[in-house]
């Protein structure tokens, strides 16, 4: 991609101790995200997929400098932000927004949608009272609320509803950059495109960047440009999502696309359902994360983990024995 890179991640690392604490205990630690290495450019969305517990929401966190890498380096327009304490991050935040997935704990329940919409003005100091009014009012037009609403609590609202109310916020300050976190996951199918549709819209006029983490593949086909797919904290394979969906190389990409139901995306010979457990994100295994689900594991696979190469062109996958279809 010729794009300008909005946003890189060099080597990111994050490791949560899980145990030791204390003094004299011994430190465990979850490995929640492992030397990921990936750009995010301008106006494109990055579609993150995986498995429950393997990483996305971390590392969405990560990129908008929520969470505070362990190692690594986060790179926004040419500045590392990687460990800039809450108030240097204060002229960053504005660019860098996230919507969540469940909308209702997400929004203050004692705060009436025109508050919530405005809580960003008021973090940022920003605008009149009388010009918050009129944004508001602009933000809930744009996602689509009806702006007769804008005294009522969130519990007023449905869910589809209360997903625009968790976008209207995040665009009050007209960021850059948003990841979404699974923002269609909890609500109905019926429900779900209409949001999508919606991120989608925002996209175009305005301009926008989104990482957008799901489960779901086939949401994750639908909105994104290029797709991050990830295996206990590590990147497996990245590429344009047609190249990724359609010409797939990391037997773990397959094994998930084979999970798909009603879609055949799925190659013939690696129709492999996924066997086996999850390793622990504790005991980091030593050599490829997916060596022990890994239909085409071999010797070597147990001793090093694989890197991320590029096997086509923007294509890049972490296994020793990758079969493009
Ligand atoms: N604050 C935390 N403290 C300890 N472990 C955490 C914390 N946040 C996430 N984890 C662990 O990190 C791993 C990745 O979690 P997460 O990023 O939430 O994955 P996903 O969003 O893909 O389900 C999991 O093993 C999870 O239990
Ligand atoms: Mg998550």
């Amino acid at each position: 991609m010729e794009n300008k890179a909005l946003l890189r991640l060099e080597d990111v690392v994050k490791r949560f101790a899980v145990k030791g604490k204390k003094i004299g205990e011994e430190k465990t630690y979850v490995h929640a995200v492992n030397k990921v290495s990936l750009n995010i450019y301008q106006g494109e969305t990055l579609g993150i997929v995986g498995e429950s517990g393997c990483g996305k929401t971390t590392l969405g966190r990560l990129m908008i400098r929520l969470t505070q890498p362990s190692q690594g380096k986060i790179i926004y327009e040419d500045k590392d932000i990687s460990n800039l304490s809450e108030k240097e991050m204060k002229p960053y935040r504005k660019d860098l927004q996230i919507i969540f997935q469940d909308p209702y704990s997400s929004l203050d329940p004692r705060m009436t949608v025109g508050d919530i919409i405005a809580e960003p003005f008021e973090y940022q100091n920003l605008y009149s009272k009388k010009e918050r009014t009129e944004r508001v009012k602009e933000l809930m037009k744009l996602c689509g609320l009806d702006t007769i609403y804008v005294r009522r609590y969130p519990h007023e609202f449905s869910g589809g509803q209360r997903q625009r109310i968790g976008i209207a916020r995040a665009l009050a300050l007209t960021p850059k950059f948003m990841v979404c976190d699974e923002p269609v996951s909890a609500l109905d199918v019926s429900i779900q495109s209409q949001i999508i549709n919606l991120l989608m819209d925002l996209q175009e006029k305005s301009n926008l960047t989104y990482a957008f983490i799901s489960h779901n593949l086939n949401v994750i086909y639908h909105i994104s440009d290029r797709v991050a797919v990830m295996y206990l904290g590590y990147l497996m394979e990245l590429a344009d999502k047609d190249e990724l969906y359609f010409h797939s190389a990391h037997p773990y990409t397959k094994a998930l696309l084979a999970s798909i139901p009603n879609i055949d995306f799925e190659s013939e010979p690696l129709k492999a359902q996924l066997k086996g457990d999850i390793p622990s994100a504790i005991d980091q295994p030593k050599g490829c994360p997916f060596a022990s689900r890994c239909p085409i594991v071999k010797g070597d696979c147990l001793l090093e983990k694989p890197v991320l190469k590029e096997i086509a062109k923007d294509h890049y996958v972490a296994c020793n024995y990758p079969q493009r279809l």
